[in-house]
């Protein structure tokens, strides 16, 4: 067969053009990485302006995790959690400040930013009163009414038995729980919520992780409480509904049965599980009580009685605080004076004459 130089210059010229395309292809492949830079990250959970009322946000990020060796999560500018992705799915538990947080996923490989996703949820709360609303445009989602198939491939999402073990407080040391002492291996909550028990104090029942103690499974929104607060409580601190039921001044919270306005259900950082220390708790809502001008001052106008600062005198190993003089729930007598006193006289009594 003759071969002619058209034929050779035929063949050469389709060689080019394979090879060419190949490199075409070859360097879609070389690009396509680099223009789905974009897309490494994907938000599962939660949705763009979501309302929450505790100090903890879930969050769970689809990950493609051969293009990504690291991923930091900002709140509020601070890094708050990281992690060298080893799945497609990678999951948070994040603090969340008082009012707007706004949340920053990154995506790094050799150090180089790839991807970012931002989002913004709406931590409200009852006793600060600049948060008591959420802005427009921002709305409470109930997690477990929606669907959650995307998360049960790796998580339990249907509680047992265990998780309503019944607790008795008759049943509990008085000693505080620690969270050494926090026992979860058979709650189907823990693997997402076992941050809720992370704090210094851990309240008894959700220091065992029976959690259905208080939130039903059966009930609409899926494992809300019963509302107020006082009808889960005063089920198992019978001794406190009898005590203060029977006193004829009760505290403006605790008459509208607000525990949780000042007590974590779950875990706090201070003492009795309070959100705040004492002091700061009472003067959140009672400020010019916090101004040094409070008891001496109200009356005389000399300088004010410390409220803080000092050790209080009757109860060994605490400062003194507003609940020195006070009764946090009810007393019988005027302002919620502890100690049973009849008067301003007999109060003072207690800590300067009586030694
Ligand atoms: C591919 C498997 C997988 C999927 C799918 C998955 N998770 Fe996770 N998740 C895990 C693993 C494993 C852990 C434990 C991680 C650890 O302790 O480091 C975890 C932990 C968590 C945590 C606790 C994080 C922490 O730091 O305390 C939350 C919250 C969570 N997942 C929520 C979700 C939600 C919501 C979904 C559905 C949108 C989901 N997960 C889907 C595997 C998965
Ligand atoms: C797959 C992970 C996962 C498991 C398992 C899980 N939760 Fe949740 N839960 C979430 C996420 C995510 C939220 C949304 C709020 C947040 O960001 O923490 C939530 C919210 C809640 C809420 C607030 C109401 C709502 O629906 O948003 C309650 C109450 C609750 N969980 C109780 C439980 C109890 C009780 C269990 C165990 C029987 C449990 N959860 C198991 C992930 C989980
Ligand atoms: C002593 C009762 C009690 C126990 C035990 C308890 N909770 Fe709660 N929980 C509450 C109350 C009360 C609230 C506040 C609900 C509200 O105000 O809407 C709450 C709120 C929550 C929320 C946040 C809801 C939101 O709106 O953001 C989650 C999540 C939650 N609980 C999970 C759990 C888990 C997981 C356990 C098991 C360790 C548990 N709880 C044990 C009483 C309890
Ligand atoms: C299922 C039973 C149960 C329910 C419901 C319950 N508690 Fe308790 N609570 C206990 C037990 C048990 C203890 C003792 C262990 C401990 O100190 O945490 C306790 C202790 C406490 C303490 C004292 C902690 C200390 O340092 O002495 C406070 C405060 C408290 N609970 C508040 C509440 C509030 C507020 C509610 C309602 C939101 C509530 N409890 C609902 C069982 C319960
Ligand atoms: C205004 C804030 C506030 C409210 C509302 C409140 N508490 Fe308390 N509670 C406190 C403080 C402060 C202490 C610690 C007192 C101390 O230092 O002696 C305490 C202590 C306790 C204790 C342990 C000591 C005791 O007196 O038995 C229990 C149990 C308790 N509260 C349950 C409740 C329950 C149940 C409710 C709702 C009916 C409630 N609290 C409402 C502030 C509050
Ligand atoms: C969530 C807001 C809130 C918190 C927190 C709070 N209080 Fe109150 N307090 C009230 C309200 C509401 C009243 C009733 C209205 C009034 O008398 O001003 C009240 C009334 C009082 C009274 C006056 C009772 C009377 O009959 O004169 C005293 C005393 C008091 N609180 C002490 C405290 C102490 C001590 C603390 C901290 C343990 C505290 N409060 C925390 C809201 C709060
Ligand atoms: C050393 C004891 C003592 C301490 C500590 C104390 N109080 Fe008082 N409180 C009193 C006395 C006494 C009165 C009555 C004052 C009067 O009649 O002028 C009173 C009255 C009150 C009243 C009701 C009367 C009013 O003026 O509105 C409130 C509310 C109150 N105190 C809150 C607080 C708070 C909040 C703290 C902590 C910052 C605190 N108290 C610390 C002794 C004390
Ligand atoms: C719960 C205990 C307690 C009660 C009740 C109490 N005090 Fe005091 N008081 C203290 C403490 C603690 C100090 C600080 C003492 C010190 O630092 O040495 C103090 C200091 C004082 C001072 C000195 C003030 C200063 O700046 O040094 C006066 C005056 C005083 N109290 C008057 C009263 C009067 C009047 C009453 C009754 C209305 C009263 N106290 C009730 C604990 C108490």
């Amino acid at each position: 067969m003759r071969v002619s130089r058209a034929d050779i210059m035929r063949l050469a010229f389709s060689r080019l053009m394979t090879a060419v395309s190949g490199l075409f292809v070859l360097g879609l492949f070389i690009v396509m990485p680099a223009s789905a830079e974009q897309g490494v990250l994907s938000l599962r959970y939660p949705p763009d302006r979501t309302v929450i009322e505790y100090d903890i946000l879930d969050v769970s990020i689809g990950v493609d995790k051969g293009a990504v060796d690291l991923i930091k999560v900002n709140v509020n500018g601070r890094e708050r959690a990281s992690a060298v992705p080893d799945r497609d799915h990678e999951c948070f538990s994040l603090p969340l400040d008082p009012g707007m947080n706004e949340i920053t996923v990154s995506a790094f490989r050799n150090r180089k930013p790839l991807d970012r996703i931002i989002f913004s949820a709406f931590r409200r709360s009852e006793i600060e009163s600049a948060y008591h609303k959420a802005p427009d445009g921002f709305m409470k989602k109930y997690f477990h009414m929606g669907d959650t198939a995307e998360c049960s491939a790796c998580h339990i999402l249907e509680s047992r038995e265990s998780d309503e073990m019944p607790i008795s407080p008759a049943s509990f040391t008085a000693r505080n729980f620690s969270k050494e002492a926090v026992i979860s291996s058979t709650s189907t909550c823990y693997s997402c919520h076992k941050e809720i028990t992370s704090r210094q104090y851990v309240h008894g029942p959700a220091a065992v992780w029976s959690c259905l103690s208080c939130h039903e499974k059966g009930s609409e929104p899926r494992y809300s409480v019963k509302k107020p607060d006082r009808e889960i409580c005063f089920k198992c601190h019978v001794e406190q509904r009898d005590d203060w039921s029977s006193k004829k001044v009760v505290h403006g919270p605790v008459n509208l049965g607000k525990c949780t306005i000042c007590h974590s259900p779950h875990s706090a950082n201070n003492p009795f599980n309070l959100f705040k220390p004492t002091w700061n708790l009472c003067t959140t809502c009672h400020a010019e009580k916090g101004s040094g001008q409070h008891v001496l001052g109200d009356s005389f106008s000399t300088g004010g009685h410390p409220t803080h600062g000092r050790p209080d005198p009757l109860r060994k190993g605490k400062e003194l605080s507003c609940a020195s003089c006070h009764e946090p729930h009810a007393s019988n007598f005027l302002h919620l004076w502890a100690f049973d006193v009849q008067n301003l006289f007999e109060l003072c009594k207690k800590c300067h004459y009586d030694k």
